[in-house]
C-alpha cells in the first residue's frame, strides 16, 4: 500500500490576460493565455492518523492552518470522495508567495494530486479541475500545465498549440501583492468596461513557436494596477526594460516580474544587473512550458 506520494506542481506566468468587467459574484471575466514554468512546488503526502501540513522554503511561516488552500483542497477532496481527511502533507515552497505566479493555487493542486494517490481515489483530470475550481481561479491550470488559454475566471480550459521553449529571468520583491487590490485598483481605474478578447496573431505566434512576437505583443491589463501599487515592482519593471530592451511582462497580478530572454546566459547577467540597482528580492532562470502537477515518486 502506498504510504507517501511526492508531487511537484508548477508555478505559471501569464502570457496574455485581458481582463472583462467585474461580475455580480466578484470575479471578472478574463481571456488569458498560461505559461506553466519549471518553479516547482514539492509536496509530499505521508498516510496519518490526522490531517496536517508543514512548509518550508519560501512557505516557511506562513499559515498552515484550516485557512491554507491545501488544507482546503485536502478536505474538499475528502468530502468528495467521502473518505477521511488523513494525511501528513509537506510542502517545500519554491514559488514566490503572492507574487502573481500562482504559489498558493500550485500548493491546492499538488496536493490534489498527491491525495487522490495516497487514498487510492483513481479520480480522473477532469473531476480533479473541477474540484480544483471551487477552489481558487488557477488551480485548474496548475493541475493542467503546459500552455492553455483561460477564459471564464480563468478556470475554463483549452489546452494552447505552442511550440519552441522560453527562457525567462524571473525577479520576485520582498512584500507580494494581493490579487484582489490589483482587480479593485484595475477596476477604479477602467472608464468603459469591455469585452475582453485574444489577438489571433498573438495565438497563430504561440503555434508557429515566434517568441518574440509573444513576447512583444503580450498583453497585460493588471500590468498598470500592479506597477502602480508596489514601487518595487515599477523599478525593476522600468530597470529590466531600460537596460537591454528585452520584452518584460508582470507575472498576473504581480509584483513578480518576468523578462524573456535569448539564452540563461543573458537572464543570469541581466539578473546579476538587477540584484544590483534596484530593490528586488531574488532574481532566477526559469524555463517554461513544462507539465502540470505530477506525481515525481511514490513508496
Ligand atoms: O480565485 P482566487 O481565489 O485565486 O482569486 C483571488 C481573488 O482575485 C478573487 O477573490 C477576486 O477578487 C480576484 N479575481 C477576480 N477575477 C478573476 C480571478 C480572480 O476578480 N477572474
Amino acid at each position: 500500500m502506498t504510504s507517501t506520494v511526492r508531487v511537484r506542481a508548477p508555478g505559471k506566468v501569464n502570457l496574455y490576460l485581458a481582463v472583462g468587467p467585474r461580475e455580480p459574484d466578484g470575479y471578472h471575466n478574463l481571456v488569458t493565455v498560461f505559461q506553466a514554468v519549471d518553479i516547482f512546488e514539492e509536496i509530499t503526502a505521508r498516510s496519518a492518523a490526522t490531517l496536517s501540513l508543514t512548509m518550508s522554503g519560501r512557505g516557511a511561516g506562513l499559515p498552515t492552518d484550516e485557512s491554507n488552500l491545501a488544507i482546503r483542497a485536502a478536505r474538499l477532496l475528502a468530502e468528495h470522495a467521502g473518505v477521511p481527511a488523513r494525511a501528513r502533507l509537506e510542502i517545500h515552497k519554491n514559488v514566490p508567495v503572492a507574487g502573481g505566479m500562482a504559489g498558493g493555487s500550485a500548493d491546492a493542486a499538488g496536493t490534489l494530486v498527491a491525495l487522490n494517490r495516497l487514498w487510492g481515489l483513481g479520480l480522473d483530470p477532469a473531476t480533479l479541475r473541477n474540484l480544483g475550481a471551487e477552489l481558487g481561479a488557477d488551480v485548474p491550470f496548475c493541475l493542467m500545465g503546459g500552455t492553455a488559454m483561460g477564459t471564464g475566471r480563468g478556470d475554463v480550459l483549452t489546452p494552447v498549440l505552442s511550440r519552441g521553449s522560453y527562457t525567462w529571468l524571473v525577479i520576485t520583491q520582498h512584500e507580494g501583492l494581493s490579487t484582489p487590490r490589483v482587480f479593485s485598483h484595475f477596476d477604479s481605474r477602467r472608464h468603459q468596461p469591455r469585452r475582453p478578447v485574444i489577438d489571433e496573431r498573438f495565438v497563430r505566434a504561440l503555434a508557429e513557436g515566434d517568441t518574440q512576437y509573444v513576447g512583444m505583443n503580450s498583453r497585460n491589463d493588471l500590468a498598470g494596477p500592479a506597477l502602480c501599487l508596489h514601487d518595487g515592482a515599477r523599478q525593476v519593471y522600468e530597470a529590466a526594460r531600460s537596460h537591454l530592451a528585452l520584452p518584460t511582462i508582470v507575472s498576473g497580478s504581480g509584483p513578480t516580474i518576468a523578462v524573456l530572454c535569448p539564452d540563461d546566459d543573458t537572464a543570469l547577467s541581466l539578473g546579476e544587473y538587477i540584484c544590483e540597482h534596484t530593490v528586488a528580492e531574488s532574481a532566477f532562470v526559469a524555463h517554461g512550458p513544462v507539465p502540470g502537477a505530477h506525481v515525481v515518486d511514490e513508496s
